[in-house]
């Protein structure tokens, strides 16, 4: 399928890795030019050049925090005008929610809840212009259903879908989208070193924990990340457009509603 976004440009933030990484690569692959993010610099330029053999596409690596001021400039500098934003960031590790103190919630607010207003803040004006824009949050499955030890997480995670809901409704009319993409369990280094976490705190092996967690999903197995990509680029494509504020949950059948 001709998704109709070749030459479109996209920032897709914390790229270097797992589900940012798949979205970067669908992109590119629709014949999008892409700036990719992480932290880590030698990983990332990895990425990017992996990502430029595998499509042939301009990619453009800006290795920062994407929740700080200079990381922020930095990937407006790449790419002043977007006509794609992809809003990601690590999550919170897990923890008890009676372990938390202010300063970490707050930061925890700020990293999965603030960082993406701000960027979608910089990036919507022009979009709004050009009478174009896709943005994607990845958030989580947690936005739908409870995950212990990650309500922080969640937390931000609903508040920032509740608080560009409105923000969704307030551009449609200018063919600017404003969607959410909830991964259920993706086979990403994040998931793996949960897994591994889990495997020693109950004295089995890794495959067996990966095991009875896949087991755990009505699919029986985890996603791959260039599935949650794929979505990604058809929220972004041009026949998307008259999909806006909407919650795709991608979970293998987790969530257990019928709605
Ligand atoms: N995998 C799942 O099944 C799943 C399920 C629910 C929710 N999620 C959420 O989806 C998001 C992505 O998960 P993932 O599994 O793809 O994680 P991952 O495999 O750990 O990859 C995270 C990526 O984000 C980058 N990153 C982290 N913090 C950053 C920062 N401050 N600035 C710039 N880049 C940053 C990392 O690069 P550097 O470390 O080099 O910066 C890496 O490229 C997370 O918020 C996670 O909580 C994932």
């Amino acid at each position: 399928m001709d998704l109709g976004i070749a030459g479109r440009k996209a920032i897709v933030c914390a790229s270097s890795r797992g589900l940012g990484r798949a979205c970067a690569m669908a992109l590119a692959q629709a014949g999008c030019e892409v700036v990719v993010n992480g932290r880590d610099k030698a990983r990332l330029e990895a990425t990017a050049a992996e990502i430029g053999a595998a499509t042939g596409a301009k990619v453009t690596a800006v290795a920062a925090d994407v929740g700080s001021a200079d990381g922020q400039a930095a990937l407006f500098a790449a790419c002043p005008e977007p006509d794609i934003l992809v809003n990601n960031n690590g999550g919170p590790p897990f923890r008890d929610f009676r372990e938390l103190n202010r300063q970490q919630m707050l930061d925890g607010v700020v990293a999965n809840m603030v960082v993406a207003i701000e960027l979608i803040q910089k990036a919507i004006d022009p979009m709004v212009r050009r009478r174009f824009g896709r943005i994607v949050n990845i958030t989580s499955g947690s936005v739908r259903m409870p995950l212990a030890g990650l309500d922080l997480s969640s937390g931000a995670r609903a508040g920032l879908t509740a608080f560009l809901a409105g923000v969704a409704r307030s551009v449609a009319a200018s063919n600017v989208t404003v969607n959410f993409l909830l991964p259920g369990t993706f086979d990403t280094d994040r998931l793996r070193s949960n897994i591994e976490a889990n495997a020693k705190r109950k004295g089995t092996s890794i495959d067996q924990a990966r095991a009875e967690r896949a087991a755990t999903v009505p699919a029986k197995r985890f996603g791959e990340p260039e599935e949650f990509g794929h979505a990604c680029a058809f929220l972004c494509s041009a026949q998307a457009g008259y999909i806006t504020g909407q919650n795709l949950l991608i979970d293998g059948g987790v969530f257990p509603g019928t709605m």
